[in-house]
This record gives C-alpha cells, sequence and structure tokens, in this order.
C-alpha cells in the first residue's frame, strides 16, 4: 500500500512514520509536510534513506501540490496529522489554524475524492482529531463519542471544522474515512512550546516554568507511542464513518504534573533544595478561554479494537524525560530566533 502521512515531520507524525516503517514495512510511507516551525526533518534523519521512505514538501493549502503528490506517488489511503497545533498560537494567529485546518483539509478532501473516482470507498482516509473539539468538562464525566461539540478555542473550533468536512463527505460522497480524537500526547520530538518538553526545556536552562492561571486545569495524558498504536489498529479495524476517542486514563492537574515533573528532574540533574526545579514554578496570567478539564472515555476503542495503552505514565515520562535531555542539540537546534520570538511574544 503507498500510504501517505501528512504532517510527518512534526510531533506525532513523526513518531508515527517511525512506526509505521517499523510495524508495516511492506507499504510505501510517502510523508507529506510543509515543514512550518512545527516540522523538522531531523526526526527522521534514521529513516531517509530507506527504500520504502520518500518526503514530499507539499503545504495543504495549495491543492496542486496534494494532487502532484498522489499522482507521483500513487497514494491510495492517507493518515492526514498536518495541522497548526498550539492553542496559544491559535490565539495570536486564528487565520493560519482555519487556512491548514479547515481548508488544508477541504483540499486534501477534495483532491482524495477527484483521485480515487469510482474507488473511493476502497480507500481509506485516517484523520487525527483531538478530544478538544468537545470542550471543557466540570468535575466529573468524560467525553464519548457521542458528546456535542464544544470548542472554545480558534484551535479547537477549526479541528471541529475539519471534522465535519471529514464526516460530510462519508456521509454524501461515500468516502472511507475513520475520525479518531485524542488526549494530551507527550513523548519525544515535542516541539518545546508545549507544556512538558517546554518546562524541561526550561529546567534545564534554570528559566521560570510558566504555570498559567492557579493551575488546577486537568489534562488526559497518553505517551506518543501508544497513539500511534491506536492509530495503527484503527487505521486498519476501525468500522468506515466511525469515530474513535482515545485517550490515556491518566488525568493530572498542571500543577500536579509540573510538580512531578520537577522532582524526576531534580533527580536527573541531580538537583535539590533551593536548586530544585520546583523553585523555578511561576504563576503567570491565564489563557484566554482556557478549558478547565478533558478527560476520555476510551470504552469504544478497548472493546470494541481492543486497543489499550501499553505505558504506564511512570514509563513514559522517564522515557521522554531521558530523550529530552540526550537530544539537548535536538532542542537547542529549533529554539531559535523564531522561537524566541514567539516566546517573548507569549510569556514577555
Ligand atoms: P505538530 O504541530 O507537532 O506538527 C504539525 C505538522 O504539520 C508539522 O510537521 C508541520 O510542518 C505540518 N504542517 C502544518 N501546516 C501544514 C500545511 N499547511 N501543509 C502541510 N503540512 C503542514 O502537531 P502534533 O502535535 O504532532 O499534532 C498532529 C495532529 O494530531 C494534529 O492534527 C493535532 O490536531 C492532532 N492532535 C495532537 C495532540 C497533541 O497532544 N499534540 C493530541 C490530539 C490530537
Ligand atoms: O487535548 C489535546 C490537545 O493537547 C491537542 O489537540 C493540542 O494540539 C495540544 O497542543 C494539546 O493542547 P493543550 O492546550 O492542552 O496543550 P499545552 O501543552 O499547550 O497545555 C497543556 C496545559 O498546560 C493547558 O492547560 C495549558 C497549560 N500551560 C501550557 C503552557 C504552554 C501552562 O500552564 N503553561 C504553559 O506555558
Amino acid at each position: 500500500m503507498n500510504l501517505m502521512i501528512t504532517g510527518g515531520a512534526g510531533f506525532i507524525g513523526a513518531n508515527l512514520v517511525l512506526h509505521w516503517l517499523r510495524h508495516q514495512p511492506d507499504d510505501l510511507v510517502v510523508n507529506f509536510d510543509a515543514l512550518t516551525y512545527a516540522g523538522n526533518l531531523g526526526n527522521l534523519e534514521d529513516v531517509k534513506d530507506l527504500p520504502n521512505y520518500r518526503f514530499f514538501h507539499g503545504d495543504l493549502r495549495n491543492a496542486l501540490e496534494i494532487s502532484k503528490a498522489f499522482s507521483e506517488h500513487n497514494i491510495e489511503a492517507v493518515i492526514h496529522l498536518a495541522a497548526e497545533s498550539h492553542v496559544d498560537r491559535s490565539i495570536h494567529v486564528p487565520a493560519d489554524f482555519i487556512e491548514t485546518n479547515v481548508t488544508g483539509t477541504f483540499n486534501l478532501l477534495e483532491t482524495a475524492r477527484e483521485f480515487w473516482g469510482d474507488e473511493l470507498s476502497k480507500h481509506r482516509i485516517l484523520h487525527v482529531s483531538t478530544d478538544e473539539v468537545y470542550g471543557s468538562l466540570g468535575s466529573s464525566g468524560k467525553f464519548l463519542e457521542s458528546t456535542p461539540y464544544a470548542p472554545n478555542s480558534p484551535y479547537s473550533s477549526s479541528k471541529a471544522a475539519s471534522d465535519h468536512l471529514v464526516r460530510a463527505w462519508h456521509h454524501t460522497y461515500g468516502m472511507n474515512v475513520v475520525t479518531t480524537n485524542c488526549s494530551n500526547n507527550y513523548g519525544p520530538y515535542q516541539f518545546p512550546e508545549k507544556l512538558l518538553p517546554l518546562l524541561i526545556n526550561n529546567c534545564t536552562q534554570n528559566l521560570p516554568i510558566p504555570v498559567y492561571g492557579d493551575g488546577k486545569n486537568i489534562r488526559d495524558w497518553l505517551f506518543v507511542e501508544d497513539h500511534c498504536e491506536a492509530l495503527d489498529c484503527v487505521f486498519h479495524e476501525g468500522d468506515t464513518g466511525e469515530t474513535y476517542n482515545i485517550g490515556g486514563c491518566n488525568e493530572w492537574s498542571n500543577i500536579d504534573i509540573v510538580r512531578y515533573l520537577c522532582r524526576e528532574l531534580d533527580k536527573e540533574l541531580n538537583r535539590s533544595g533551593a536548586d530544585s526545579c520546583e523553585n523555578l514554578i511561576t504563576f503567570v496570567k491565564d489563557r484566554p478561554g482556557h478549558d478547565r478539564r478533558y478527560a476520555i472515555d476510551a470504552g469504544k476503542i478497548k472493546n470494541t479494537l481492543n486497543w489499550t495503552p501499553r505505558h504506564t505514565f511512570e514509563e513514559g515520562l522517564t522515557k521522554t524525560i531521558r530523550w529530552y535531555i540526550d537530544h539537548q542539540d535536538w532542542v537547542s537546534n529549533i529554539t531559535t530566533g523564531t522561537y524566541r520570538d514567539y516566546y517573548k511574544h507569549q510569556y514577555g
């Protein structure tokens, strides 16, 4: 099978490309990526010369480039991850999110429809989305696949719009689609604008750890390799037109996860007392429209496809911390001028 993975140079995409090449060696993987600030081909250095891997430098905002990738590689299926993915950036520059997440998904669906023609139902598109489309929970309950959409940020509303497009292309044109809505991922190759890698990077550099508001917002954390296994499973076994929630059953308030990580980093970096990473914690102005709590009910994917995460939180976190400490060059290569401009704009 010739599989296109969009956004394969980003955090989850790169982990998925590596997973696919390891577990599905008979497939050709075509990584379609625009290489925005979040895309980094360095993530795929180890596989770049494999005969069953190709990189296509293309932008979803340009339908002709998608079309060219389909024809050049005779694309038979797609896993669609490319997106603008950071909530804080969506608050500063919402237009980028509409163009890539909404128009880009539309361009992809239309290109696939044209290219696959009468054989549309034989070719699958797995659309990778987020739990943020469901909005914010109170202190109890979890998101089910049937939870009504109530997105609150420019990011989540653009992802919600893309989910609706995918759903409509299935119902109207018979496109063979599946959608996943996943909770917060963590792990290697995550850009240090997101909470966990930002924290690790700031601790190694002795910089303040910014915690928004009262730090009591809750997220449900999943190790990225477990997410990739879930995507593999849904792609191969999910029912057409269905959606599957993916989560770690692993809720943490931000302040608790930050303190936990600081303690783990103290051990790794031999810090204690006045030098402890915990002393870097700094409460800052809250994110506008900050969702209070996310939690996934992953019962459907567990009961129908037999997927559960393989890593405990402790295992995933230890792997993650070790990876960032061993790959400080990777971090310094991407935290250059543009990152510093963003950081200054966001945190002052
Ligand atoms: P990321 O920001 O790390 O990577 C996004 C990738 O998409 C980058 O390689 C970037 O270059 C590429 N890209 C951006 N705009 C593009 C365009 N116009 N054309 C082609 N490529 C483009 O994102 P991520 O955290 O890896 O998230 C991947 C997907 O998973 C997204 O769709 C996101 O909504 C979803 N998701 C993420 C999480 C999470 O915790 N990170 C959780 C659930 C769902
Ligand atoms: O839930 C899935 C979503 O998880 C994905 O769809 C998004 O692509 C991904 O970015 C992530 O969104 P969040 O907004 O939850 O992740 P982020 O790492 O930005 O923030 C996690 C929590 O930490 C959130 O409550 C905001 C808070 N935070 C974040 C940053 C960057 C801080 O307190 N300080 C910070 O500096």
